[in-house]
């Protein structure tokens, strides 16, 4: 290979704050222990779970992403101003396609910081963007975004403004009282661009969230996949099925997987009774009309100043300052 064409090491710096297997096990021991069997849905993303993830992100049922990606490029010049000079904190960054956008529409960002519990995922994203981006200065922060973001031991973050930016409408995945938590958390980084879906009929959001080809569903058992092989569990995965409602009057999709007989699993030294039917929540995905994610954001001590949305109102980006 001639000596110009680019075999050297990823340049991306790491920070890695990813919590240890310990603390998976536990997680899941605990929530398998509840009377309502829940799993976190940070657990959901490992390698192949992200992989699933994109996968979902590309599926026709699955408007949430390419209506996000056309509100940013419709909107790209509005935001990048918004964004200024400061240094912008991505929060769940996964593979970092949504940020191109913005960062090709505000050159003057040259410090990009993204924040995701996916390790490998996360270090690929971020040296693609840095070979793609002129003079951008990508860091990979690999942590759990929901807990409060060591943000004073990260020194290219030390003493500069902020941006922090959610798209996706990960915030979604909160209970509506740990949003107002959560944005008082993110507050640290100033500022916040925030993606949030927004409340529509159940016939166009459950397909979003069980489409056809059954990836949502692939998915979500992964996350049995993963318990099975990283906690040495024997879940037998032709005895669980996914499932997807909404929620109208919470209005959530409740995602879970049911158990299709009475059977035991191990995990470790436990035995975790299913009867059949039962089912172990791995998600639910909030969705608000922009009013009602508006007063959120107040509650939490934001303004917002603006809010930019597609012609068929399917979701939103919230610009939220603070107060
Ligand atoms: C990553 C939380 C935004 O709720 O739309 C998509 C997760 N799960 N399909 C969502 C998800 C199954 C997604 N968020």
């Amino acid at each position: 290979m001639p000596p110009t064409s680019s075999t050297k090491p990823s340049p991306v710096k790491l920070y890695d704050f990813h919590p240890p297997v310990e603390d998976f096990r536990s997680a899941v021991l605990r929530g398998l222990s509840k009377p309502e069997k829940t799993i976190s849905p940070q657990f959901l993303y490992d390698k192949r779970g992200s992989e699933l993830f994109d996968a979902i992100c590309q599926l026709p049922e699955y408007y949430l992403t390419r209506t996000e990606m056309a509100i940013l490029r419709a909107n790209a010049e509005d935001i990048a101003a918004a964004l200024d000079h400061r240094a912008l904190v991505e929060l769940g960054s996964g593979s970092s396609q949504k940020i191109r956008i913005l960062l090709n529409a505000a050159p003057q960002v040259q410090t990009y910081v993204a924040v995701d519990i996916s390790r490998q995922h996360l270090q690929e994203a971020c040296a693609a963007l840095m070979a793609d981006v002129e003079g951008l200065e990508a860091i990979a922060v690999c942590a759990d975004y929901t807990q409060p973001l060591p943000i004073a031991t990260i020194p290219e973050l030390r003493d500069r403004p902020t941006i922090g930016f959610f798209p996706g409408s990960s915030i979604g995945n909160l209970e509506p009282a740990e949003v107002i938590a959560f944005l008082k958390t993110v507050a640290v980084l100033g500022d916040l661009i925030v993606g949030v879906d927004l409340k529509k009929s159940a016939s166009l959001l459950e397909p979003a969230y069980d489409d056809a080809q059954g990836i949502s569903a692939a998915f979500a058992l992964n996350v049995l996949v993963r318990i099975n092989r990283e906690l040495g569990a024997d879940f037998d995965l032709t005895q669980f099925e996914y499932r997807a409602c909404y929620n109208e009057v919470a209005g959530r999709i409740e995602m879970a997987i049911a158990s299709l007989s009475d059977q035991t699993v191990r995990l470790g030294d436990a035995e975790i009774p299913f009867k059949a039917g039962e089912t172990l929540r791995t998600e639910h995905s909030y969705k608000y009309t922009i009013d009602e994610f508006q007063l959120l954001a107040m509650e939490a001590g934001f303004k917002p100043v603006q809010v930019w949305t597609d012609a068929e109102q399917l979701f939103s980006l919230h610009h939220l300052k603070q107060i």
